[in-house]
């Protein structure tokens, strides 16, 4: 059988490529009734915050031509909760969490940062300066590299954890972030967040979601995703975590081939909760086809 195993990060080899990406799959306590946690390579939870948040007004997703909108505004219990209630959960796992962290300022990512330190459960921080959804933070570090690049230095001062950072589409150069938070100490980047999008009710005559914009995701962005991903893993020498559309094994492949070493799967597992099972199957028996034994003779064979 190949072996499906990838070294994404310092001291943290996953067992296969596929992870469940942040926000689609909660903390692991709802989805792991519905699909098996267990045989994916990675975990990350839904993007927690210095305090709770509630979130944005409803209505917060709606479904569009082959893709999804949402505004969720990071809802979650915050950092406190989620080091109580979820770490002892994690720590029984044998696949790793990977910690989705955000922030209304360079200030609270550190803090953030800090108290998941050394707490157990924990394999990983990605760091979440690219949800388009929140008034303050994210976005605003996220979308400049000079705000990107003083994020990653201070999350890697407050933390012996590896550090990804996840990188918005929402921007002119993506490959400039990739670079600045790379220079910055990044141990490796993920993109894509969300497409800032809208949907306008005309019987209303007012836009659909209680925030006005969402971020959209699902099939409808792959190439945009697929795209991105070319790009700064031709830029960059850190390990690159792709995403954005993927929805079966040959979409995952797409994102291994155009030189991701990791891939994350979010919207396509809300419509059907066993596509991120599917997908590592799917790469197994790709990889048996091609007579390929290891993930290396995968990942970035598009570009040699
Ligand atoms: C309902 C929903 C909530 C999300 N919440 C987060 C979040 O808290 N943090 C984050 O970094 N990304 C969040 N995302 C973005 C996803 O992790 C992923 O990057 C994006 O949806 C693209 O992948 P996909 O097309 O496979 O869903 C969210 C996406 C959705 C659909």
């Amino acid at each position: 059988m190949p072996d499906l195993s990838v070294q994404l990060l310092p001291g943290l080899t996953l067992k296969n490529p596929v992870i469940a990406a942040s926000g689609t799959a909660g903390y692991g306590d709802e989805p792991n009734r519905l699909y098996h946690i267990a045989d994916l390579g990675a975990f990350v939870c839904k993007g927690t915050t210095l305090k709770p948040r509630v979130g944005n007004p409803q209505p917060r997703i709606m479904e569009t031509e082959n893709g999804l909108l949402n505004a969720i505004g990071l809802q979650n219990p915050g950092v406190d909760y989620v080091i109580e209630h979820y770490s002892p959960l994690w720590s029984k796992w044998q696949t790793p969490v990977l910690v989705n962290i955000a922030g209304e300022s360079v200030a609270d990512y550190a803090e953030i940062a800090k108290r998941f330190d050394q707490v157990s459960g924990v394999a990983a921080l990605e760091v979440n300066i690219s949800c388009p959804n929140v008034a303050a933070g994210c976005l605003e570090f996220g979308a400049t590299p000079e705000g990107a690049a003083a994020v990653t230095r201070k999350v890697k001062l407050a933390t012996s954890l590896p550090v990804i950072v996840k990188l918005t589409p929402n921007t002119s150069d993506i490959v400039a972030l990739a670079e600045a938070v790379e220079n910055a100490g990044a141990d490796a980047v993920s993109l894509i967040n969300t497409l800032r999008g809208m949907a306008i009710d005309i019987k209303k005559r007012k836009p659909v979601l209680g925030n006005i914009t969402g971020g959209l995701s699902g099939p409808a962005i792959k190439p945009v995703a697929l795209a991105m991903v070319w790009r700064v893993a031709g830029a960059v020498k850190i390990p690159v975590i792709g995403g954005g559309g993927i929805s079966n094994a040959d979409d995952a492949i797409e994102f291994l081939l155009a030189g991701a070493s990791g891939v994350e799967v979010g919207t396509a597992a809300l419509v059907n909760p066993s596509v991120p099972d599917d997908i590592v199957k799917g790469i197994e028996k790709y990889m048996l086809q091609w007579k390929m034994t290891e993930m290396a003779q995968l990942i970035g064979a598009a570009r040699r």
